[in-house]
């Protein structure tokens, strides 16, 4: 269908200005009066509506009144021309209608709570909110995909369904395509019939996959979708969410984590750049400051503290913590917050975790309590990466392994990159969604998906 996108029209406003134009769209809202109508398009692809100025001598009421409908799609026919109150305009000459909108249409008014909007799911993106969502998210998908393309990462898509569970708590969906069978007498008899002849379930990180290619090709990054069934109902918790995983080889933890912060200033640079206009909106109407919070984050050095000192720091606060803090306990989101937030004020690796708290592949410090690994918080949300130096030392990883009752025969091809060829090895994960939070201050992981899935909600 011949058309131009409203973004374009504002965009190369100039070119156009005097000529004869299609748009196509929705309409958000009308005004009505006895000589003239305005209706305010949108078509998803600008933030900014396109004003249409309907003289009724010229354009017939046959055709006016039925588009004067919040939610109707138009393709409309005018002049583009230059307007003192929203810089362009356009002059109608023509509407059809192509799809009208009953008055049941929930998004009648012109703020809706997000409470609201997450009960209609499949129209929250005819919202403004929504849109900047939406366009920041690819802004920073984009990025992403950028930064690593151009430092000589390749990015390779690792199984979604998986039999290893990679972060080893247990948290896995089930994949099945069989009913359950009393008949069977053990898990083991039990999935030997199903499909793949094995338990299989969602992968909770590409990782272990990961590290598999890049002890070939080197340095390489995944994105893709990962999944939890943990029962957190929080509002950083979603049980399918997007994650960002490079592993590198030949790096250290000191190295990967240079490298995680050097990328997460790429990425919200770049989103500053390519997405004014919706930090702008989001500035109004999801957090004061965003805008100086990120560029703050792009100027300065992010902080760094040992668990073990971070323990200390939180001992001394005076703070009364909902979960006392002790070494060796996993800190809540509440230490890292007052860490990120009130210590620091800005992101922070804490490094050097208890291994006890921590996965099986983190790599076992000299001091055989520790690991090498970190997690960045950052200030309004805690945690958005975890990363960790892998152990390559193939008989310590085994007995990490079955420290934790883990089945060695299940993890033989990840076990045999440590016996050919092992490398120091390094990599993080970024939760996407948690991200995209941070940089457009939306409070609820649960607005930053088109279709979240969260604990009882499907
Ligand atoms: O800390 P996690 O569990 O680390 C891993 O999965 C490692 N295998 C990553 C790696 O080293 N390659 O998860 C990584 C990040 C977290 O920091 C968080 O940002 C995000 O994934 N995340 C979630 N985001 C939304 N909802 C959830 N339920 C999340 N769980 C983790
Ligand atoms: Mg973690």
């Amino acid at each position: 269908m011949q058309h131009t996108d409203i973004k374009v029209l504002f965009k190369n406003g100039g070119e156009h200005v005097g000529k004869i134009v299609t748009v196509c769209g929705w309409v958000r809202t009308w005004r009505d009066s006895k000589s003239i109508a305005f209706i305010e398009l949108n078509d998803g692809t600008s933030l900014k509506n396109l004003q249409l100025v309907i003289e009724k001598e010229s354009v017939s009421d046959d055709e006016v009144k039925p588009a004067l409908v919040v939610g109707a799609a138009l393709k409309v026919v005018g002049k583009f021309i230059p307007s003192e109150r929203n810089g362009f305009e356009m002059s109608v000459q023509s509407i059809e209608v192509l799809g009208g909108c009953p008055n049941d249409y929930p998004l009648q008014k012109k703020h809706h709570t997000l409470e609201f909007l997450r009960t209609i799911p499949h129209l929250r993106p005819r919202t403004r909110y929504f849109e900047a969502v939406f366009a920041v998210r690819n802004a920073l998908a984009f990025a992403i995909h950028k930064y690593f393309n151009g430092n000589g990462y390749k990015y390779v898509h690792t199984p979604i369904i998986t039999g290893s569970d990679c972060e080893g708590a247990g948290e896995m969906f089930r994949v099945t395509t069989q009913n359950w069978d009393a008949k069977c007498k053990t898990e083991q008899e039990y999935f030997a019939g199903d499909f793949f002849g094995a338990k299989a379930g969602l992968t909770v990180s590409g990782q272990l996959e990961g590290e598999v290619a890049a002890m070939g090709l080197g340095k390489i990054y995944t994105f893709g979708p990962t999944f939890r069934a943990e029962h957190s109902n929080t509002t950083r918790h979603a049980a399918e969410f997007w994650q960002i995983e490079p592993e590198v080889c030949f790096c250290d933890l000191h190295d990967i984590i240079g490298i995680a912060e050097d990328f997460i200033k790429f990425i919200i640079k770049d989103v500053i750049e390519n997405c004014t206009e919706e930090l702008n909106f989001f500035e109004e109407r999801a957090e004061k400051g965003l805008i100086a919070k990120l560029q703050s984050v792009i100027a300065s050095d992010f902080g760094k503290i040992t668990c073990t000192e971070a323990v200390e720091v939180l001992k001394k606060s005076g703070k009364e913590f909902k979960y006392p803090v002790e070494w060796g306990c996993d800190l809540q989101t509440e230490h890292e917050r007052y860490l990120t937030e009130e210590y620091f004020k800005k992101p922070v690796f804490v490094t050097d975790y208890p291994a006890d708290i921590k996965a099986f592949y983190m790599k076992q410090n000299p001091d055989g309590k520790t690991v090498a690994a970190t997690d960045l918080l950052v200030p309004g949300i805690g945690e958005i990466i975890g990363c960790s130096e892998r152990e390559a030392d193939l008989e310590k990883l085994k007995a990490a392994m079955l420290k934790r009752n883990m089945p060695l025969e299940s993890y033989t091809e990840y076990l045999d990159t440590r016996k050919y060829g092992s490398v120091p090895h390094s990599g993080f994960g970024l939760g996407f969604e948690r991200m995209l939070m941070y940089v457009t201050g939306v409070q609820n992981i649960r607005d930053t998906l088109l279709y979240p899935r969260t604990v009882g909600s499907l």
